[in-house]
Parts: structure tokens; C-alpha cells; sequence
């Protein structure tokens, strides 16, 4: 396998020596180009110009080829002229007798490039080169310059807003949001990703740096800046060009490979550290139930949020919809169509079990669109007599086949929904089966079930997804643009609005067995599994 070849050019600053500094890096891979910087209240020059290697060492994944310029000759020479491993041999001291400096970061970089395969590039400081001018003005602006009252952060931010001039080349300092995916996927986040990105930077001029893997990424400082090019031709794409995760906690964090049983740890400061020396000054979480009540945490902890909400569920309070959801519908009411024709032909009762945890949204409309006979949902407990009645009904109007669409959290009257594992992670599933094999007990007719799992979150979103994902994306772009946090997009009628973040994480939004749809299903003869009809 060939490596990947990584440009990293790295500055530091300081004011004083010891004195406040800066650090500031610039990774360039193929079209990609990740800026970071960060600062410190008390240190040296060398010790940011260290730091920026190891911040951007760190970004960059095992195995690669990097080439890192750096104008610190101090740096360069330590590894180009076999400094470190005098100083190893030396137990840590300098020829002239005194401890090394910084142990702790060069022990980090030692590290690094073990892992890496670098070419250190000594540049002349202060020179044209246009890229170790754009590091010294990332790290001239990440000095910390706190009076200790957090008077001066505006004028730390306004000077990194300001419109840089370096050398002849003009450098548009640019607002950054961070954005990640957790929870299940569902289709429609390629496309939300996309409107975030394309939203920002077109309209703004702002950049978006993409977290890995859901929480994890943001926990890890697993990311980098994905810009227009990076989401090109995604808005069909099934799944998320980020990765997600509905495991990773940043407040109760395993590392990989761990029991899930057991407690983790809290790097909730880890993740809040990697937002702020990234330079991001709003994370956009795009998730389900899960993933916004983190969101919600964080921005209890002063992180600015805005929350995007998914899931094929639609079961999340504050929006009329989701999107995914439509995909999800269109899936299982695509697959209904299909076991209609096995059940007719065979004279059975098929069963469909769909998803929609704690509320029977998919389960009511594609049972309402795939013409099931029976629908069986949460929020309305099921008698196996009603049933029993409903199919045996249709047989005396010779109708001798019957669909039973079945939400995997529906349940009989008095019991439980069925697990198929329960504990820290919670999965549902099984009542499907359990319904056809109680039906052709107690009727006589063959049965079978057919369970479609996560059919309903792969592929291509509908247009209906896509075209609510753009929406989103955009409303969440607007959001950042207009600095108004801490709120949630959503869709209340036809029109896009947002909603506090609070008001977004509270409950879950569940069928009301008296609404009008609910009514309109019965109205065409459709049977909840309960004496309502
Ligand atoms: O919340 C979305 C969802 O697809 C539910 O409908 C389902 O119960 C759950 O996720 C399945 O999660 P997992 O992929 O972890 O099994």
C-alpha cells in the first residue's frame, strides 16, 4: 500500500519569553488544507514551536509521509543533526549541562515520528514562502491575551476575524463550525452534511471542520476541514461520509474494545479542549434522541451548539419531522408491496416488523401506504383476541390472506416491549416472530414473519430527504451566521424554523392513537390490535 504524503508548515510566537504564546500549523493532503492553532499563558518560543509539530503530528494518521517546515532551526536541528538522541543517551541534559527543555512535548514528538515518516524542511523565517507566513500570523493571533477577567477574548476574536495582510497575499481570517454525526445512520446525512458545508461557505465564507465517528472523533480530535470539494457528490449517498457512533459518550467514554457494561471516563474537557484549539466556536451535532441530550450537556458546559435532528424514527420532540424518516417510510412500504403478493398467493399471514423503537411512526404510515390490515404500535398495547378477530373478519369476506406491520417496540396489553439485549445497550426486536407464531396458533393459518431491521436506515434518501436535509443544513449555516446557539433546526408546518435546544430533548413525540391519521386508518377498515375499531 503507498503511503499519503502530509505538507505541514508550523510557527510559533511569544511575546515574552517566558510571556503568553501561540502556536499555529498548516496540513495540506491532496486538495485538503487543515489550519489549527492554539496558545498558552506561560511559556517560551521553542515551546510553541514544538507544540505546533506535535498538534499537527497528531492529525495526521500513522504510517504516512510528511514533509513539516518548519523556520525553527532549534527544531529542525534536533532531528536533522542527531540532538534527541544525544540528549537520551545524556539522560536529558544539554551539552552545555542543562536540562532540556519541554521533556514532555519531546517525548510527544519522539513518539510521532515513529509512527510517521518525516522529512523535517528548515524554511527561511520571515522569507515569501506564503504558507510559514500564514503559520506565523495563526500563531501571532492564538496568543492567549485573557487580562485574567476574559475582558480581552473580544479583542482575541476580532483580531482573528480581522482580515489578515501577509506579505502580497491577502488571507481571509474565516468564522469555523465543527460538525459531527452520531447515533444510527439514516439516509438523508450525506445531504444534511453537504448543506452544512456548501450553506457556510458559500453564503459566509465560513469553514467546517468534520468530526470522525460521531463523539468519538470530537474526543479523539479525529477531524479535519472538509470544504465544498469534500462534499461534492454526496447529496444521494446512503450513510455518512463522517462515520458515526451510538456508543461513544464523551461524559462516560470507553476506549475502543472495551465492555460497555462497565463505567468509562468523563473527557467531556477533552473534547471541549479540541474545539477551542481548533478554533471552532460552535459545534453542529447532527443526531437523534442520544446524541442532542450530549449536546444538550456540552452546551450546558458553554460549548455553542446547534442541533440537526435525524432519525427514521421521527420520534424527536420540537419538529413535526425528521428526516430520514421518509427514506425509512418508503423502504418499508416498498417491502410491504412485495410480502402482499406471497401472502396472497399463499394464503398466509405475513408479518412485518419494522423499526421505530419507543414510537410507531414508520409502522402506521408504511402500514397506511403498503395497505397493511392490521397495525400493531407502541403507543396502542395489542389483544391477540382483536387480532384474531381482524383476520378471521377478512376470511369470512374471502379475503384469506392477511399483513400484520408490526413497530418493533409494539407489545401485547400488560407486558413488555421484547428485548434482544438488554443492559447498557439496549436492542429490540423479536416481536414480530412472536406475533406470527401466536397467530397461527391460534387461528390455524400459516404464518410467517419477516423482520427488515436495517434495510430502513441503508441507501439512498428519498427526495423528500433530501430536499428537508438541504433545508436543514442551510437553517443551521443561517444559525452560525447569526450567532443564535444552543437551538435545534426543525420543520413546524412547511416552514423551517428552530427551537431551543431544551425544548428539543424533552420527551419523545409518539403517535396520539386519537389523531386524525390514526382515525383515517381505522376509517379504511385497518385494525390497531385493540378494541379502539
Ligand atoms: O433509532 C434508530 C434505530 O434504527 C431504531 O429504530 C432501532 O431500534 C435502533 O436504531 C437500532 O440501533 P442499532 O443499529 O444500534 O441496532
Amino acid at each position: 500500500m503507498p503511503t499519503e504524503e502530509y505538507i505541514v508548515y508550523t510557527d510559533g510566537a511569544c511575546s515574552g519569553n517566558p510571556g503568553p504564546g501561540g502556536w499555529g500549523a498548516v496540513i495540506r493532503h491532496g486538495d485538503l488544507e487543515e489550519e489549527i492553532s492554539g496558545g498558552e499563558q506561560l511559556t517560551t518560543n521553542q515551546r510553541m514551536e514544538l507544540r505546533a509539530a506535535v498538534e499537527a503530528l497528531k492529525i495526521i494518521p500513522a504510517g504516512d509521509r510528511v514533509k513539516l517546515h518548519s523556520d525553527s532551526a532549534y527544531l529542525v536541528n534536533c532531528f536533522n543533526q542527531g540532538w534527541i538522541e544525544k540528549w537520551q543517551k545524556n539522560g536529558w541534559i544539554t551539552s552545555k549541562g542543562e536540562p532540556v527543555q519541554n521533556r514532555e512535548l519531546w517525548l510527544q514528538l519522539l513518539e510521532l515520528s515513529d509512527k510517521l515518516e518525516i522529512e523535517w524542511v528548515k524554511v527561511k523565517g520571515h522569507s515569501s514562502d506564503q504558507l510559514n507566513q500564514r503559520c506565523d500570523q495563526l500563531a501571532r493571533h492564538a496568543i492567549p491575551c485573557d487580562d485574567g477577567e476574559g475582558k480581552n477574548d473580544k479583542l482575541q476574536q476580532e483580531q482573528m476575524l480581522a482580515t489578515a495582510k501577509v506579505g502580497e497575499v491577502e488571507i481571509k481570517e474565516s468564522r469555523r463550525m465543527g460538525v459531527l454525526t452520531g447515533g444510527g445512520d439514516c439516509p438523508g446525512l450525506n445531504a444534511v452534511i453537504r448543506a452544512v458545508v456548501k450553506g457556510a461557505g458559500y453564503q459566509y465564507n465560513y469553514q467546517v471542520v468534520g468530526f470522525n465517528n460521531g463523539f468519538k472523533g470530537l474526543v479523539e480530535n479525529d477531524g479535519c476541514v472538509i470544504d465544498d470539494y469534500a462534499v461534492s457528490g454526496i447529496l444521494n449517498r446512503g450513510g455518512t461520509i463522517l462515520g458515526t457512533s451510538n456508543r461513544d459518550n464523551p461524559f462516560d467514554y470507553r476506549p475502543e474494545g472495551s465492555d460497555y457494561n462497565n463505567t468509562g471516563e468523563d473527557r467531556s474537557a477533552d473534547a471541549i479542549k479540541n474545539l477551542k484549539n481548533r478554533g471552532i466556536e460552535c459545534l453542529v451535532v447532527i443526531g437523534g434522541d442520544g446524541s442532542l441530550l450530549l449536546a444538550h450537556r456540552f452546551s450546558e458546559l458553554g460549548v455553542p451548539i446547534i442541533g440537526i435532528p435525524k432519525t427514521i424514527d421521527n420520534d424527536l420532540p420540537a419538529t413535526d419531522v425528521t428526516f430520514g424518516f421518509d427514506s425509512a417510510v418508503t423502504t418499508a412500504t416498498e417491502a410491504i408491496d412485495k410480502i402482499h403478493t406471497t401472502a396472497e398467493s399463499h394464503h398466509r399471514v405475513m408479518v412485518v416488523e419494522v423499526m421505530g423503537r419507543y414510537a410507531g411512526w414508520i409502522a402506521l404510515q408504511a402500514g397506511m401506504a403498503g395497505g397493511g390490515d392490521i397495525i400493531l404500535i407502541p403507543e396502542l398495547p395489542f389483544q391477540y383476541s382483536c387480532i384474531v378477530d381482524k383476520i378471521m373478519d377478512r376470511r369470512s369476506r374471502g379475503k384469506k390472506f392477511s399483513i400484520i406491520v408490526v413497530a418493533e417496540g409494539a407489545h401485547p396489553r400488560g407486558e413488555e416491549p421484547l428485548y434482544k439485549q438488554k443492559g447498557s445497550v439496549k436492542r429490540l426486536g423479536g416481536i414480530g416472530e412472536q406475533v406470527s407464531r401466536e397467530i397461527e396458533r391460534l387461528t390455524g393459518m400459516e404464518s410467517r414473519a419477516t423482520v427488515l431491521g436495517h434495510l430502513q436506515r441503508g441507501g439512498s434518501p428519498t427526495s423528500y430527504d433530501r430536499v428537508l436535509a438541504t433545508r436543514f443544513g442551510v437553517k443551521a449555516a443561517e444559525l452560525f451566521h447569526e450567532k443564535k446557539y444552543n437551538r435545534m433546526v426543525c420543520i413546524r408546518g412547511n416552514k423551517i424554523e428552530s427551537a431551543t435546544l431544551a425544548e428539543a430533548v424533552i420527551g419523545t413525540r409518539r403517535v396520539d392513537p386519537e389523531s386524525e391519521q390514526v382515525k383515517a386508518a381505522m376509517a379504511v377498515g385497518t385494525s390497531f390490535g385493540c378494541p379502539l375499531n
